[in-house]
């Protein structure tokens, strides 16, 4: 049987890198850079998938950087809302599957009700959230055939031709490795999911039926409950762990966040992400450290 052609945008990405990395024997890959088109323009989205062969568009080319999206509105509304939403358009036109991601930061304003399913009503203190949702409404009112993957904060670390961006396990790393002290927030509470498992996981959750789905890993610990496991887990011993990572007490004292992710309609797919000290187990064995008990 013939492969399905998978476009995946913002190719070199960490997520993109992951999916492509695990999936070349599933599909028939075509990457597509910032070099074959610029998402700040969407005339040239347009133009560009209009003419590109494909069977399914993975859209992960965005500005995820909050201060970035803060500092430059304009911009990144055409990048992360303007450019995604004409590709969603052709892939409509065309009778292709998009499959879009949003974040869980499209929830961060929201002062009581997690963990949120996909029925809540978004609330979001920052333009990277409200732009990803403005583009899910649209998708949502759309007769365009897509799915779009709700995710939480993902980590993982560096392997060949994969870049992480910034998360918690490379931030640990870093402060036992350099013995800097780092700090994690204890005033808020996120989903934490190892990215490799989207990776491996992504041709079910391409082929999930039209609409939302949240991606997590179950945790009750904070950032940095976490960070604690985490270090503990990478085999640093008490009072390393306890000289290198550190509290932060003052972020969201007066306001405590919590912007966890109900997963119960992705289990209801048979689909599940396990808990977080599961994915880091994982991660352990990939990246090939011995496991602690
Ligand atoms: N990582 C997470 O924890 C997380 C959590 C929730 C949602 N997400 C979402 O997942 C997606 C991928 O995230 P990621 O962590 O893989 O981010 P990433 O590594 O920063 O990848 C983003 C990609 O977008 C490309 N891009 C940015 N501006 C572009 C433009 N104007 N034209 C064309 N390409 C452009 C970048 O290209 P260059 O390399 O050329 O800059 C990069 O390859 C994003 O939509 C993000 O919002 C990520």
């Amino acid at each position: 049987m013939t492969k399905q052609r998978l476009a995946v945008t913002g190719a070199n990405g960490y997520i993109a890198s992951l999916v492509r990395l695990y999936n070349g024997q599933e599909y028939d890959i075509v990457p597509v850079t910032r070099h074959d088109v610029d998402f700040s323009d969407p005339g040239a989205v347009r133009a560009f998938f209009e003419g590109l062969d494909f069977d399914i568009v993975f859209h992960t080319a965005a500005v995820a950087t909050t201060a970035l999206c803060e500092n430059e509105p304009e911009l990144t509304h055409r990048i992360n809302v303007e450019s995604p939403i004409e590709l969603a358009t052709v892939c409509g036109e065309r009778g292709k599957r998009l499959v879009f991601i949003t974040t869980e930061q499209t929830f961060n304003a929201k002062t009581e009700g997690a963990p949120f399913a996909e029925s809540a009503e978004p609330e979001s203190h920052s333009h990277y959230g409200r732009q990803k949702t403005e583009v899910d409404a649209w998708l949502a009112t759309s007769d365009v055939d897509y799915v779009t993957l709700r995710l939480s904060w993902m980590f993982g670390l560096p392997m060949p031709g994969v870049k992480p961006s910034p998360n918690v396990a490379l931030q640990v790393l870093d402060a036992i490795r350099t013995h800097e002290p780092a700090s994690f927030k204890v005033h808020d509470r996120r989903g934490l999911t190892y990215a490799q498992l989207l990776a491996e996981k992504f041709p079910r959750l391409a082929r999930l039926p039209r609409g939302q789905y949240n991606v997590s890993s179950e945790t009750g610990l904070t950032p940095y409950g976490a960070a604690r496991y985490l270090a503990a887990a990478l085999g640093a011993d008490d009072e390393l762990v306890a000289q290198v990572i550190l509290p932060d007490l003052e972020s969201y004292a007066d306001a405590p966040r919590d912007y966890r992710l109900d997963t119960e309609k992705l289990a209801e797919q048979g689909i599940s992400f396990g808990t977080f000290e599961e994915n880091v187990a994982r991660m352990m064995r990939d990246f090939g450290y011995p496991e602690r008990g």
